[in-house]
């Protein structure tokens, strides 16, 4: 891999659906960093995954706003970020930066940054579009559960199509088809939401989405193996 990249690592692959902490996986895609090398930044962003969520239902039960929700969805995407920093050790930068401003201190040091999120009313993948604005970034990556991006979400519809690539335009159209509803709640933010695409198409980011189950794939794409599986989104 060259220069810049930016990682969101969905909560999904921290954690196993009984909420059991994924520690070899996770010590697994550390150590894809610590044994190749890199000559730019990196940033991994972490989700929330479904501690957040138990934790958002149940400020919802207490009739919490959903500003108050996100900020538990925040403290958790932090709390998981440490964890990746204390499985790099030497390797990560060791503070979490809370702020754009606080990111860029780390950036002065050359370790890898991981993150969490940053405010209310967006998801980490906004975050991490963010912070790949902020340096530039020749690659925004987001490792999932699933393989990439489907015309129907393939959690719910069997004959759901993988897309290989998208552009802007499909892809607004695929998150306006979810509904309001099941995009902008605390905790329900999909793969890709609104606010990203926003930040995305100003930026115009290289981006790849695929799943981090079997690791092999992103170990190809580190790589720079073009036949790659997933979804790229670009401009046209
Ligand atoms: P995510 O929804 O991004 O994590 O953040 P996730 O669920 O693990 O991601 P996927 O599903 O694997 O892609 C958890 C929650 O934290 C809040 C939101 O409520 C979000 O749903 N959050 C996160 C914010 O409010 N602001 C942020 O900057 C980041």
């Amino acid at each position: 891999m060259k220069g810049n990249i930016v990682i969101k690592i969905g909560g999904s692959l921290l954690f196993t659906k009984d909420n059991e902490i994924k520690s070899s996986k996770i010590a697994e895609f550390c150590n894809i960093f610590k044994t190749r090398k890199n000559n730019g930044n990196i940033i991994i962003v972490c989700g929330g995954g479904l501690p957040a969520r138990r934790y958002i239902n149940s400020v919802r039960f207490f009739n919490g706003s959903e500003a108050l929700c996100d900020t538990f969805g925040i403290e958790i995407s932090r709390i998981n970020a440490k964890l990746l920093i204390a499985c790099f050790q030497d390797y990560a930068y060791p503070q979490v930066p809370k702020t754009i401003e606080e990111l860029s201190v780390a950036l002065l040091f050359n370790k890898i940054i991981v993150m969490g999120g940053l405010q209310p009313g967006q998801s980490t993948t906004s975050v991490a579009l963010e912070v790949a604005e902020l340096i530039q970034a020749d690659k925004f990556l987001v490792l999932t559960d699933v393989e990439g991006i489907y015309d129907k979400d393939p959690k719910k519809f069997n004959d759901a199509q993988l897309l290989k690539k998208i552009n802007y335009d499909q892809l607004q159209e695929i998150i306006l088809d979810l509904g309001e509803d099941d995009q902008a709640a605390a905790g329900e933010y999909r793969i890709f939401d609104a606010v990203s695409l926003q930040i995305l198409k100003r930026s115009e980011i290289n981006t790849t989405i695929m799943s981090g189950t079997n690791l092999n794939n992103f170990i190809k794409f580190w790589d720079g193996e073009k036949s790659t599986t997933g979804t790229e989104i670009s401009k046209e």
